[in-house]
């Protein structure tokens, strides 16, 4: 990666106490654009913390974040999202009951109008839900399908479709293999490429460092809140990196 290379979003000295307990002590970040970045720590180190700092669930107690090189500050998630930063925990926030196109549009509805009124767009929304998840190639006919009908690799798909609709610039993976097996794991590393190739950030938080190994640009190390190791994945194997994670040193 050349020194030149844009930066997506960066943080400087964040920190976060929760009472006594320091999870983030002044990490330093620079996540480049159009990359996929991983963060890696043991339990404990400050990954889900840095990530609901970056996702606006919560404010950081000291330091800034920037994005595209502006300072920015997420007041809430839905504020994170319209500033072009999507989150997809790792239980997906899918209603499980409602259709594809209800999910990915959920919350930001499309309307039409019939003279006075404004109905819901509900062709428009299954035409454009079905594209998002062409463009991830995973065709997929039946919109009115429920979720809870689909695998666990699509469901990540129709989460990401919804990250698409907001158009997002950067978005965050949480775990997002943790519970698949080979096959579904297989399409969710291909779901980050597709993101990749759009010119679009991922960061991805994983403790799985094949997957970190084979799908990410660059590595964050987090031990006791502490970025102890950033470097790029290029050279690195899982064991070498899994070594790095254990020990903090590189
Ligand atoms: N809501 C919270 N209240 C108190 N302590 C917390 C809270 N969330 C996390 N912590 C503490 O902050 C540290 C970092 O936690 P976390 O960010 O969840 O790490 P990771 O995701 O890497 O396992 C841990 O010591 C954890 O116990
Ligand atoms: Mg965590």
């Amino acid at each position: 990666m050349t020194a030149a290379h844009a930066i997506a979003l960066s943080l400087r000295q964040v920190r976060k106490s929760y009472g006594a307990v320091e999870a983030l002590k002044g990490v330093d970040l620079d996540v480049p654009a159009g990359r996929v970045m991983a963060i890696c720590g043991d339990n404990g180190a400050g990954k889900s913390t840095l990530i609901r700092i970056i996702s606006g669930a919560q404010e950081p107690s000291g330091g800034e974040l920037s994005l595209g090189g502006k300072r920015a500050i997420f007041r809430s998630p839905h504020d994170a999202l319209v500033q072009g930063i999507a989150t997809i925990y790792q239980d997906l926030a899918l209603a499980p009951r409602l259709s594809i196109w209800e999910n990915v549009f959920m919350g930001a509805e499309l309307v039409r109008r019939i003279g006075p009124l404004r109905v819901l767009d509900k062709r428009r929304m299954a035409e454009q839900a079905r594209g998002y998840l062409q463009r991830l190639s995973v065709p997929i006919d039946d919109m009115d399908r429920p979720v809870e009908r689909m695998s666990g690799g699509q469901r990540q798909a129709v989460a990401i479709a919804r990250a698409l609709r907001w158009d997002a610039r950067v978005v965050i993976m949480d775990e997002p293999t943790a519970a698949l097996g080979v096959k579904e794991t297989a399409l969710v590393l291909n779901l980050v490429r597709k993101l990749r190739e759009e010119g679009r950030t991922v960061i991805l938080i994983s403790h799985n460092m094949a997957d970190v190994v084979a799908l990410a640009d660059r590595v964050a190390i987090l031990k006791s809140g502490v970025k102890v190791i950033e470097r790029d994945v290029a050279g690195l194997d899982a064991d070498a990196l899994a070594h790095m994670v254990m020990t903090g040193k590189a």
